[in-house]
């Protein structure tokens, strides 16, 4: 059978929140179960360098998100779980199709195109500040992530679509001018997996310092869910659950009655801190067992660098020969 090839990448700069879990992670992991789907996941340290200058917070996020996978129950065994520098053909293959991607074309790139606006906006005389080639190649690099293993799908946020399409476009370049075979990827955009709005309301995002981390102790957990914005309804109003950050996170984890019993409590009027505690010890039910594996895995770095390294010369194997043909393709060969 020829499987779906369905790649992506997270990119290591943070600590994976509930955001990610419910948006990314979970999904990934449940389609990795399916026979007819072959994965690749990916941690993106090389695009952590675009985003942060900072060498211990990415080390660390490499741990941490790892970790997080695995604790997750990931089974290594059957996708193809790797870091992206630990893949030299990546790398090689980013620069044989960059010289195949117009400048234009990364001019128009949205990434760069917001830094522009935002230095134009700050009234900067020049638009380009503070505006390296990492990140203005940025789009180049995840078409190499994408091509190097002829993936099929690619599962993204919104933001990251018109990234695919830019790997679509050289691709079909590659394929035009040198006759190679790349497969043209697609985006694949969750439709209905949930996004989570944040502490404030906002869509829980590292960028607005509203998260919960996945893995917080359950101390720390409590506190950050009494932190959740509410309005000041008293105990006994009814209260909108479909407006309400509490009942869209319950909601995300929960089944079916136990959602539509939620809703009643809603429209019954229990008050916010009742409903606050009962999603802290729901949602601490949940995620005790995967943290205390979390937590077991992070004391054992060890286990977590092999297990990389067994990923990525699984990826490698793939990689490998796919580079020596493109290699071939743009004529760098041996002489003789
Ligand atoms: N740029 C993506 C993000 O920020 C992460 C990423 C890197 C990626 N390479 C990729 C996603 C390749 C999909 C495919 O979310």
């Amino acid at each position: 059978m020829n499987k779906t090839k369905v790649l992506t990448g997270i990119t290591t700069t943070g600590t994976p929140h509930l955001g990610n879990y419910v948006g990314a992670i979970k999904p990934a992991i449940e389609q990795s179960w399916r026979d007819d789907i072959a994965s690749y996941y990916f941690l993106a340290d090389y695009h952590a360098l675009i985003k942060g200058r900072d060498p211990k917070r990415i080390h660390q996020s490499t741990l941490e998100i790892a970790a997080t996978w695995l604790a997750l129950g990931l089974d290594i065994d059957r996708v193809t779980f790797y870091r992206q520098s630990d893949i030299p053909e990546i790398a090689e293959l980013n620069w044989i199709i960059g010289c195949m991607t117009a400048k234009g074309l990364m001019n128009r790139a949205h990434a760069y195109k917001a830094a522009v606006q935002a230095n134009d906006e700050a009234g900067e005389q020049d638009p380009d500040k503070g505006i390296t080639m990492g990140l203005f190649c940025y789009p180049v690099l995840m078409a190499a992530d994408i091509l190097m293993f002829n993936a099929h799908k690619v599962p993204v946020g919104r933001d990251q679509v018109q990234h695919i399409e830019m790997a679509r476009d050289i691709a079909g370049r590659m394929n035009h001018h040198y006759k190679t075979q790349f497969v043209l990827p697609e985006a694949v955009i969750g439709e209905n997996t949930a996004v989570l709005n944040g502490l404030d309301g906002r869509k829980m995002s590292k960028s607005y310092e509203n998260t919960i981390p996945l893995f917080v102790p359950e101390k720390k957990l409590l506190k950050l869910i009494r932190k959740i914005k509410t309005n000041s309804l008293e105990p006994g109003e009814p209260k909108d659950p479909e407006t309400c950050t509490l009942f869209q996170i319950y909601s995300a984890f929960a089944d079916a009655d136990s959602i539509a019993a939620k809703r009643q409590q809603y429209a019954d009027g229990v008050g916010w801190g009742e409903l606050k505690n009962e999603l802290f010890e729901f949602l601490n039910g949940y995620l005790q067992q995967p943290r205390e594996r979390y937590n077991t895995l992070l004391e054992d770095p060890a286990f977590i660098e092999q297990t990389l390294l067994k990923g990525a010369a699984k990826a490698r194997a793939e990689a490998a020969p796919l580079l020596a043909a493109v290699r071939h393709a743009v004529g760098l060969r041996p002489l003789a």
